[in-house]
């Protein structure tokens, strides 16, 4: 389809014995965001470098903005934050964004350069050397990379996992603001509440296989019985999603005084857990 952002059919990796990612088939469309889940070694970060044209398929094929992967015109269409890398100790950050502004032959780089370290929070110590960066400041630099000449499609290798939890809301956010724009993202995670989050779709990954594709809510979806936290602490009820405010009523009719109320729920992480489960 023409409106695809990424179409993958039977895409497959091996390296030698290993097949690190077996038959992906996938379609991302254009403004959508996924999250590709799966435990280590399930072979995400292997499809993020096929689709970005790094690493070639040995099986099936795919497209990224309607052109088979690899193809140089399009690459500066894509923004990719690789899952581990380094920039050399010796370059202040701002030079690390000309150098690859360079790379993208971006007209107006300055005002490039700014926009992206003023996105990841970067720019009061945009020329201080890379060296000098805390984990945390040499991640966010990445994604100033990845969103440089604001790309059509941006694929995040686990962008959160140097991150601390305020390092993790920021990101977060900004993967919102792009979703906003409608950037197309490609989300690697193993962090299950971030991808519920922001993730419209989700596809999970285990051994080199899709084991589940689908929405959050597919994927999750409310289950019966509720929670609830009166004066003596939480009571379980079992009932129907319908049946909550009848259940709810009773119990105040009976004078019991309700602080919170939670309908049970499968957590992606609960479902995710059961479609990984190793023997
Ligand atoms: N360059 C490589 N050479 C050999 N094996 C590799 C290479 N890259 C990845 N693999 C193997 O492929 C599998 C999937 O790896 P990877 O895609 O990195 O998983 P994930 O990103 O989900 O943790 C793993 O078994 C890994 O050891
Ligand atoms: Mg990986």
């Amino acid at each position: 389809m023409p409106d695809d952002a990424i179409a993958a059919h039977a895409l497959a990796k091996r390296y030698g014995r290993i097949g690190a990612l077996q038959d992906l088939t996938l379609r991302v469309a254009r403004g959508e965001c996924l999250g590709f889940l799966g435990p280590n070694g399930a072979g995400k970060s292997t499809a993020v470098k096929m689709l970005v044209g790094l690493v070639r398929p040995t099986g099936g094929a795919a497209e990224v903005l309607g052109k088979p992967v690899g193809d140089r015109a399009t690459r500066a269409r894509i923004g990719y934050l690789p899952e581990l890398f380094r920039y050399p100790d010796w370059l202040a950050a701002r030079e690390v964004l000309a150098f690859h502004a360079r790379l993208l032959r971006l007209r107006d780089a300055a005002r490039a350069i700014d926009t992206v370290l003023d996105e990841v929070g970067l720019r009061e110590r945009a020329g201080d050397r890379v060296g000098t960066y805390s984990k945390g400041m040499q991640q966010r630099l990445g994604l100033a990379v990845a969103l440089l000449g604001a790309p059509e499609i941006v694929f995040l290798d686990e962008p959160t996992s140097a991150l601390d939890p305020v390092g993790r809301s920021d990101v977060r956010a900004l993967i919102e603001r792009l979703r906003a724009r409608g950037t197309t993202v490609f989300l690697n995670s193993h962090l299950l509440g971030e991808v519920e989050r922001v993730c419209d779709r989700v596809c999970v990954v285990d051994r080199g296989r899709v084991v589940a594709q689908g929405t959050v809510e597919a994927l999750t979806g409310a289950t019966r019985g509720v929670r609830v936290r009166l004066d003596d602490g939480w009571r379980e009820f079992d009932c129907a999603p319908a049946e909550i405010p009848d259940v709810i009523a009773r119990l105040v009719r009976e004078g019991a005084r309700i602080h919170a109320v939670e309908p049970n729920q499968t957590t992606l992480e609960d479902r995710f857990l059961a479609l990984v489960a190793h023997a």
